[in-house]
Order: structure tokens, then sequence, then C-alpha cells
């Protein structure tokens, strides 16, 4: 039988708290992309290293998901670095692909709204069937947050 997961990075928690409303309400298994090597970088070099990564184009080595052709569907889940989706999450994908799923997309950002959505859907040619986004500060107010992620789940499955 086919089933559904919620794949998702996070540094700080933003993506994560998302992540796991949306697996609370759909009951999907949750996913979180593990880096191979951990991004231990804080503060100002935080940002150094991690946009230098997402500029670069560079593709660290991340933890794979046995049995990845038995999900039909995801959700996917990133921060955005440096105007792109998190590096470890292209990692992910190029290892995991997502051609023959249904995809749904939710990103957190600073400013950035939308940039992965354009970058799956232009660069990647991926077919993303919906997509929410959420601002960082946005993401402090948890009540909020939970009624648009409600909201958004109603109208999809
Ligand atoms: C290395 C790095 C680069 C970032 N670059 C951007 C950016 O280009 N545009 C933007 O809107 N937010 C940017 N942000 C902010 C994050 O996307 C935002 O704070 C997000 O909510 C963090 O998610 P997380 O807590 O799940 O890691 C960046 C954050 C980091 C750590």
């Amino acid at each position: 039988m086919k089933k559904g997961a919620v794949v998702y990075f996070s540094l700080d928690g933003d993506t994560e708290f998302v992540a796991n409303k949306i697996a609370e309400r759909t009951g999907f298994e949750i996913i979180k992309i593990k880096p191979l090597k951990e991004f231990k970088y804080k503060g100002f070099w935080k940002f150094f290293y991690g946009g230098k990564m997402s500029l670069f184009g560079e593709r660290p080595e991340v933890e794979g998901v046995p049995n990845w052709e038995f999900y039909d569907t995801i959700f996917l889940g990133t921060p955005i670095w440096a105007g792109r989706p998190c590096p470890y999450v292209l990692s992910f994908i190029e290892n995991h692909p997502l051609n023959d799923k249904k995809i749904y997309l939710f990103s957190t950002f600073a400013a950035d709204e939308k940039k992965a959505y354009e970058y799956f859907t232009k660069k990647m040619n991926l077919i993303i069937s919906d997509e929410i986004g959420f601002k960082d500060s946005f993401i402090k107010n948890k009540i909020e947050v939970e009624k648009r992620i409600e909201n958004w789940l109603k109208g999809l499955i």
C-alpha cells in the first residue's frame, strides 16, 4: 500500500514546527532530513557558511530513507537559504526522486516568499500540487500558524 510522508529540514525549528503540525493533522510519517556532518555554525557564521553552501550549489551529504518508492504523497518542507531551498533538502531530493509523487510544498523564510516554489517549478520542472509559506517572525504566533495549516490542509485532503 502506498503512503504519505512529511519530509523536511530545519536548522532552528521553524520548519520543524510546521512539519510536526502537518504530520499531526495528516497522520503521515515524519522524516527529518539529517546531515551526515552536523552543521554547527552559529550567529554570523551560520549565515556565512549556510549562505555560501546555498549560493555555490553545494550538495552536503544527508542520510537516506529506505523504501522511498512506497511513498506516493510528499509534504516537502524547506527553509530558504540565500534565496533558494536549503541545500540539505536539495541533496535529499537528488537521491530520492519526487517525479512520480504528489508534492505539497511548505517553506519558511525571513523575506523571500515563493522562492522555493519558483526554484522547484522553474529550475527543476517539478509539479507542485500546492504550496504554503510562513515568514519566520509569524511562526512565533503558534496559534495563527496552526489555523493557517488547518485551513490549507482542509482544501487539499
Ligand atoms: C544560512 C541561512 C540563509 C538564509 N537566507 C535567507 C534568504 O535568502 N531569504 C530569506 O527570506 N530568509 C533566509 N533565511 C532565514 C530562514 O529561511 C528563516 O529564518 C527560516 O524560518 C528558518 O527555518 P528553520 O528554523 O526551520 O531553520 C536564511 C537563514 C539561514 C540560516
